[in-house]
């Protein structure tokens, strides 16, 4: 038993308790809440990364190619993300987003529609010229492996970019 002369140092829980109490409730309640957020976010990461939850799983894919790599820097190049969304980066609600196109639409709508895109579009595009381009300053290779890198833009089920079904 302790020395009535030399009273015991506080264990840790005293010591907390004591930190506690010495705090203001605005601070109770920030502390309280960080801890709150802190267990949600790590058991949510922990299911994540199990696999238990497929929240996280990539939903966006990119068949890669030496073609569809040219084309990816040739959209570079020409600024097309300046109004798209492609592989996550650039504008997005200027323009449909071209991750997932090669899902959305066949090689040969994507290629048809670099090639002329009021006649894909019946007329009616923004690829006109003056909004944007209309692609007529880009050489048919160009095209080829542009339209090779966005059909290879692949979206599955539970994707924003996933098409959807029929009515
Ligand atoms: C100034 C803004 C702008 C820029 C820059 C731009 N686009 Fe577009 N694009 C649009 C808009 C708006 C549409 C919507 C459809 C339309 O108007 O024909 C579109 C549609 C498209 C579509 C059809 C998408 C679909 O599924 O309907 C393709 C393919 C496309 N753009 C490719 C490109 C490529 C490749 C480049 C770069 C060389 C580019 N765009 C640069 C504005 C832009």
């Amino acid at each position: 038993m302790g020395d009535p002369g030399h009273p015991a140092a506080p264990g840790l829980r005293e010591r907390l308790r004591g930190a506690w109490n010495g705090l203001k409730t605005g601070e109770r309640v920030l502390l309280f809440t960080v801890g709150v957020l802190l267990v949600f976010g790590m058991v949510f990461w922990v299911l994540a990364i199990t696999g238990v939850s497929d929240v996280m799983r990539v939903r966006d894919v990119y068949e890669e190619s030496p073609e569809a790599d040219v084309g990816f820097h040739l959209v570079k190049q020409y600024g097309c993300r300046n109004c798209h969304t492609v592989l996550k980066v650039g504008e997005w609600g200027l323009a449909p987003e071209l991750d997932g196109e090669g899902t959305r639409h066949p090689y040969m709508w994507i290629r048809a529609y670099l090639e002329d895109p009021r006649r894909q579009m019946n007329g009616k595009t923004l690829h006109d010229g003056r909004y944007a381009m209309d692609f007529t300053e880009l050489s048919a290779t160009e095209k080829d492996r542009i339209a090779t890198f966005l059909f290879a833009q692949k979206s599955m089920p539970g994707s924003a970019n996933y098409p959807e079904p029929p009515r």
